[in-house]
């Protein structure tokens, strides 16, 4: 389930971050001046999508044990309905990515993301993904059904 407390942690600390950016870049004021963190308003400009983000950051952390072309006995034990390698894939698992991967870190079981990356694929999810599923963005509390 969607933890408001720990995600807001992680969106401020996203927001501390893109200052940080912004300050040497000379961001718009949209960006850096509003009251709504990035990770939270969704208004990254561009915002991330599965072309220029999701898919790069699955294929790094998650698609060498989630995807179709991975044989059986080299998915590290994942299951074999449970692949990440595809759009549609992404749609039919959105719920479960942000849980495991953003709210519990259970995955990759190897632990080896770092924190901004975590942040960026909730918001991602949250932002891109979940709207497109249908599942209006910030209204669900993470868990649809
Ligand atoms: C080293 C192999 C490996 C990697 C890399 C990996 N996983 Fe997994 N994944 C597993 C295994 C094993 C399971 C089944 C055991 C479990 O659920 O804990 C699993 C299960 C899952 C499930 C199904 C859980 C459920 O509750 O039904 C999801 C969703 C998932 N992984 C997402 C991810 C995401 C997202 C990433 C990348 C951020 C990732 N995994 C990276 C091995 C991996």
């Amino acid at each position: 389930m969607f933890d408001r407390t720990t995600l807001g942690a992680w969106f401020r600390r996203g927001l501390v971050g893109a200052g940080l950016v912004c300050l040497a870049a000379a961001c718009d004021d949209h960006i850096v001046g509003s009251a709504v963190p990035i990770g939270t308003g969704c208004t990254r400009d561009p915002p991330l999508t599965y072309e220029n983000f999701g898919k790069g950051i699955l294929d790094r952390h998650c698609d060498g044990c989630h995807s179709d072309f991975i044989r059986e006995n080299q998915r590290g034990g994942a299951p074999l309905d449970v692949n990440l390698n595809k759009w549609e894939y992404v749609l039919q698992w959105a719920d479960q990515i942000q849980v495991d991967a953003v709210d519990k870190l259970t995955m990759p079981p190897t632990g080896m993301m770092i924190p901004l990356e975590r942040q960026m694929l909730g918001e991602w999810l949250r932002c891109d993904v979940l709207p497109q599923k249908g599942e209006v963005q910030g209204t669900t509390g993470g868990g649809s059904s």
